[in-house]
């Protein structure tokens, strides 16, 4: 017997919450198949009071699609496809704190994310969130036209690229820093979803960084504008957490930011990230 979920929405150009389902249950492919209309809809679901050990919450994720395992963060001993994320009281950086979508410089980049929080600071550290598909919606017909004919690079260098953790060492995450982490994978500027049909700028300050056939100096220029245009108040909700919360984004249509301001506490998730299913939406690989 299926439970029909309760859905809220949170905010104008994206976000819902749902209840009335226990993730961590063998769920019911009704059920599945509801949570996924959702997502597709809203673009992020949240879900409140759920108690996910590392091989539900993997479970759970797997009844999407594939999951990935990070090329270059480590996952959990005997679990690799889940990622812990974790700020320790005196660590001053976080991980994913800034505008990004996830695994953009992969070739078939992932589809969603699932985040659980395992500890919460007492204050701070929430996520937000960006519609990139009502990003691409108010933007004038006539750039929308000329955005649809473009395609730009993206690269996970500026992360994971040898030195750059050297820098900025993060105690608590093993970040691998490797040679492969400077390639590039070409995706459309805009894509159409493949479930909704709607179309969604993809590009993200993290990785993207050029428009393919133009110069650095022209791709900045329009990357720029794009960043600035699509990290508006309008398209946002944001997420306050707390410990048993959880999360499911589209990276197909969906930038986030993790907040770090809740110095000196401790904040602990588990992610774990679903990939395309094999031969859809591969794309083509440079460098
Ligand atoms: C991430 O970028 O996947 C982490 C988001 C968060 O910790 O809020």
């Amino acid at each position: 017997m299926t439970v029909k979920l309760g859905i809220r929405r949170l905010a104008g150009a994206l976000g819902a919450e749902i209840t009335g389902v226990d993730l961590s249950a063998e769920l019911p492919a009704e059920t599945i198949a509801e949570i996924r209309a959702a997502f597709v809809e809203h673009q992020v679901i949240f879900f409140r009071d759920q108690s996910l050990s590392p091989e539900r919450q993997a479970a759970f994720g797997a009844r999407f699609g594939p999951l990935n395992i990070h090329p270059y963060v480590a996952g959990m001993a005997g679990q690799p496809e889940v990622m812990e994320i974790v700020k320790e009281p005196a660590e001053k950086l976080n991980f994913g704190g800034g505008w990004h979508s996830d695994m953009s410089f992969l070739p078939a980049p992932s589809i969603g994310s699932i985040l659980y929080a395992v500890e919460t600071p007492e204050w701070g550290g929430d996520t937000l969130f960006a519609s990139q598909a009502a990003a691409f919606e108010a933007l004038s017909p006539g750039l929308q036209a000329t955005l649809q004919t473009l395609n730009a690079a993206h690269t996970a260098a500026g992360e994971y690229a040898p030195g750059r953790h050297s820098a900025r060492p993060r105690q608590s995450m093993r970040i691998a820093e490797a040679e492969g982490a400077v390639g590039e994978a070409v995706h459309p500027v805009v894509k159409v979803h493949p479930e909704s049909g709607r179309r969604a700028l993809y590009v993200n300050p993290a990785f993207t960084v050029r428009i393919e056939g133009w110069s650095r100096r022209e791709s900045k220029a329009l990357l720029d504008f794009l960043f600035e245009h699509s990290r508006q108040e309008a398209f946002t909700c944001r997420f306050a957490w707390r410990p048993g919360s959880a999360a499911f984004w589209d990276n197909r249509s969906v930038w986030h930011y993790a907040l770090n301001d809740y110095p000196g506490q401790r904040r602990h998730m588990r992610r774990v990230t679903v990939d395309p299913q094999p031969s859809a939406g591969a794309q083509r690989r440079v460098a």
